[in-house]
């Protein structure tokens, strides 16, 4: 995960530049994006902090931040002009004369502007400086016709900003990792199941963080309500015995995170057929199911990192996830307050306190992309301070 800088400039291809910031937060990057008053006129600066879960208050000086990447999407010639010329008289020309990184620029302008002599001696001069420039291409233009100067699309610009963030030097790379995602039914009757509101989007993200890494990842997925990531092979496992076989079968991998949130209970006597509807009150015994955690956490491991979750309410719900850790022999334990409406289930956002025997970290709510990279970030710690544990 990488914090990323994304400057919008006054073209009506500013509007697609919400999608580039779209691809960024997905990919589980920080980004904190600055507009021009020229690109107000198209899309207000509250799209982009909303589209960056940002809070517009986050800080006073945005363009002071220290970044991994600068992209400005779209670039203007007026930009353009002002990078080339050092000015710095808005958030995108100030960042940009702060910044000592990788600086992409997409330009976009009609095919007259992007000829003219000037705009091509101010793109020189900032390529000489080591620039990098995605775009502009040949199609259609804003103004109508068709020309040079369109600017490139976000999913170019992004792959162009994956590059330039650099190969993954993750020790995830090449490890096999097993995540379990969403929330397990358990029968009552043909058509009838006990669960619970567990959505699958921070299994989800997480698959998708190991990916984005290098990893070699499998999701087991129980009744995923949200899309899995592409790529990434599924494994579906409906109530919590599936998922215990299927999980304990993929033990012996270099990860494994219980994301899913496996049902404690079962009913002990599911009916084959669909009860009839009829005025009597319908009681149904409970009975605890098998704890994969503590299994997979007595399985003999050969360095294996083993990450649980504990999804708890009340005070002493820190308490039980400190305790969940030991009594379960997990390496590291995320916990979160699922009382809490704003996060964890069905939520796009988190707030967690990763539990090792290292000590405790809170980790602020965020998007659960960045929750995701936050918790490999934490998992990558680990197998160093193992020596590489996990290279069996
Ligand atoms: C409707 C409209 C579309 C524009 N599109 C572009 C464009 O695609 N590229 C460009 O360089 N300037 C474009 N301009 C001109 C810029 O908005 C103008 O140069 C402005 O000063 C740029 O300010 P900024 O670079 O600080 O955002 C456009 C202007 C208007 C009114």
């Amino acid at each position: 995960m990488a914090r990323v800088l994304v400057g919008v400039t006054g073209g009506i291809a500013a509007y697609k530049a919400c999608e580039l910031v779209r691809l960024l937060v997905r990919a589980g990057h920080e980004v904190i994006p600055l507009v021009t008053p020229g690109a107000e006129r198209f899309v207000r600066a509250e799209t982009f902090n909303a589209l960056a879960r940002r809070n517009p208050e986050t800080s006073l000086y945005p363009h002071l931040e220290r970044v991994d990447l600068y992209v400005i999407s779209p670039l203007t010639a007026n930009t353009l002009a002002k990078l080339a010329h050092g000015l710095a008289d808005n958030l995108v020309t100030e960042a940009a004369l702060a910044h000592d990184g990788p600086l992409l620029v997409a330009p976009a302008t009609n095919t007259r502007m992007w000829r003219h002599p000037a705009t091509q001696a101010n793109l020189e001069l900032i390529v000489a400086r080591g620039v990098k420039v995605v775009g502009p291409s040949e199609g259609d233009l804003a103004e109508g016709g068709q020309g040079l100067g369109r600017m490139a699309e976000p999913e170019e610009i992004f792959a162009r900003c994956q590059a330039l963030l650099g190969p993954s030097n993750s020790l995830l790379q090449g490890r096999r990792v097993v995540v379990t995602a969403g929330a397990t039914r358990e029968p009552i009757d043909a058509v009838r199941f006990v669960g619970n509101r567990s959505s699958g989007r921070m299994g989800v993200a997480l698959a998708e963080e190991a990916r984005r890494r290098g990893a070699e990842v499998t999701l087991i997925g129980s009744n995923l309500a949200v899309a899995p990531p592409g790529g990434v092979p599924v494994v579906h496992a409906s109530t919590a015995a599936d998922l215990r076989r299927e999980t304990l079968a993929l033990g012996d991998a270099d990860v494994v995170v219980m994301a899913a949130a496996v049902g404690d209970y079962r009913p002990s006597e599911p009916r084959g057929d669909k009860r009839p509807k009829d005025g009597e009150v319908w009681r149904i015994d409970l009975q605890p199911n098998d704890d994969v955690l503590s299994a997979l956490g007595r399985q003999s491991a050969n360095g294996r990192i083993l990450v649980g979750f504990a999804a708890e309410t009340g005070e002493d719900g820190l308490a039980r996830a400190r305790t969940k850790r030991t009594g379960k022999n997990a390496d590291l334990v995320v916990y979160n307050d699922v009382a809490r409406k704003d996060i964890g289930f069905e939520s796009p956002d988190n707030e967690v306190v990763l539990i090792s025997e290292a000590g405790e970290r809170k980790v602020e709510k965020a998007p659960k992309a960045r929750i995701a990279a936050e918790i490999f970030d934490e998992v990558e710690r680990l197998m160093e301070t193992d020596g590489g544990r996990a290279s069996g």
